[in-house]
């Protein structure tokens, strides 16, 4: 008589490995919500109780202050994790060219004014919940390696922050960690928001904002840009071939855009443009505008503003010519008056521009233009480190980013 045979032990390994690996598409999404600080304009998410982390979109480490009790995590020079933790060196951090000796050390680094120090790396949790991209659903805790530094790097950070999330896409910033602890997919969504909260979605799609009814699943809306790096750098590129002004193009000096290239960056709150692209951009805007019979003196950092009482408001912010990043293929990143003209005081609006300092026009070392916060405000980016990919999309004027039900499904 023959027995049945028991299931070879390979078999069983491959269809628990299945049953583990499969859920991973469908998987739930990670929700932070996302705060503007009115002081220095940048942003955070609450990680866990009592605890916030400034993001930054070029960093690339999760770092925070060390608990009095931490246990460093035991890494060695050659763990793989040691390698990502020193794939990215500040260029302000002198120490982080010290040679690993036996356990592994980070150089975690204020994203503001450049100041490191040498940190143990710690295994944490950060406290968020899952979200089908409508409501939250529970609560998840996400493992992450991190740094632990001294807090006297949190300097002119936010006061209620503890620490850094960098969203970069470095193997040890919160978007390859949150993938690889909820087994989700390597991509990220962020709406930041002018005021209220915001949403930093992990995972993927989707997207909805209040009222549902008229904007649905905000995803769906995005156009799309490749995201673009370059070596030992971790700040986020994308090709930007012109510039255009009321849909004209702007005369930039040949090669402008290429040299340096054109970046996002939340560590500022105002797009910044390197000299010989400035120029031409604020003058196009001037003359498009026409409106020197509204023109008041310069409110620094900016240099074009007008009583604001003198310019047409309507839906979309002050009707003022449209700012186009150009991009590959024609598409274009539209800026309208909501996110290219900032209000410095109850009767002045300004052009929301700066001129980048401290950097020669043509320097092709500097970006040519650092697309900041205010820019990127009530915009949905949508960042896929797995396709290399950045989708963009304005959130309709009726909705915002602060427009996310916070209240838990039951
Ligand atoms: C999860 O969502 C609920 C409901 O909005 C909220 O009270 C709670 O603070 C959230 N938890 C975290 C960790 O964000
Ligand atoms: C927010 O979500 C809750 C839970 O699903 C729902 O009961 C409520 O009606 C929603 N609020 C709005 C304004 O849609």
């Amino acid at each position: 008589m023959k027995m049945p045979r028991p299931m070879p032990l390979l078999i069983v390994l491959a269809i628990s490995v299945l049953a583990l690996a499969w859920p991973a598409s469908c998987a739930d999404l990670v929700l932070f919500p996302v705060a503007k600080d009115p002081a220095t304009s940048l942003y955070t998410i609450h990680t866990r109780h009592g605890a916030n982390h400034v993001i930054d979109l070029a960093g690339p480490l999760l770092w925070s202050t060390c608990a009095r009790d931490h246990l460093p995590a035991a890494f060695s020079c050659k763990d793989p994790v040691c390698k990502l933790v020193n794939a990215y060196r500040a260029p302000s951090c002198r120490i982080a060219g010290q040679r690993c000796k036996k356990q592994c050390r980070a150089y975690p680094y204020n994203p503001i004014t450049g100041q490191c120090a040498a940190a143990d790396l710690i295994h944490t949790r950060l406290v968020a919940n899952t979200t089908d991209g409508k409501n939250p659903l529970q609560q998840v805790s996400v493992r992450a390696v991190a740094a632990c530094a001294p807090r006297n790097i949190l300097a002119s950070l936010p006061k209620d922050v503890t620490g850094v999330a960098g969203l970069s896409a470095s193997g040890l910033a919160l978007p390859a960690q949150v993938a690889a602890s909820q087994r989700v997919a390597r991509k990220f969504m962020l709406c930041l928001p002018r005021r209220g909260e915001g949403v930093a979605i992990f995972g993927g799609a989707p997207l909805f904002l209040h009222p549902e009814s008229s904007t649905g699943d905000l995803t769906t809306t995005l156009a799309f840009a490749p995201l673009r790096s370059k070596r030992g750098n971790p700040l986020y590129y994308i090709p930007v071939q012109g510039i255009a002004v009321n849909h004209a193009q702007v005369p930039l000096p040949a090669h402008a855009l290429t040299a340096g290239g054109v970046v996002l960056c939340t560590r500022v709150a105002y797009t910044a443009l390197r000299a010989d692209v400035y120029r031409p951009v604020v003058d196009a805007f001037d003359r498009a505008l026409a409106r020197n019979d509204a023109k008041v003196p310069a409110v620094a950092p900016f240099e074009l503003c007008y009583r604001s009482s003198m310019l047409w408001n309507r839906l979309l912010g002050y009707a003022v010519p449209d700012i186009a990043l150009v991009l590959e293929g024609g598409k274009s990143w539209t800026f309208v008056g909501s996110n290219s003209m900032v209000d410095v005081n109850s009767q002045t609006a300004c052009l929301a521009l700066v001129e980048m300092k401290g950097v020669k026009a043509g320097d092709p070392s500097a970006a040519a233009v650092v697309v900041g916060g205010f820019q990127m405000e009530n915009h949905l980016l949508q960042f896929d480190l797995e396709k290399k990919q950045l989708g963009f999309a304005k959130v309709p004027f009726l909705s915002a980013c602060s427009n996310f039900n916070f209240t838990k499904t039951q």
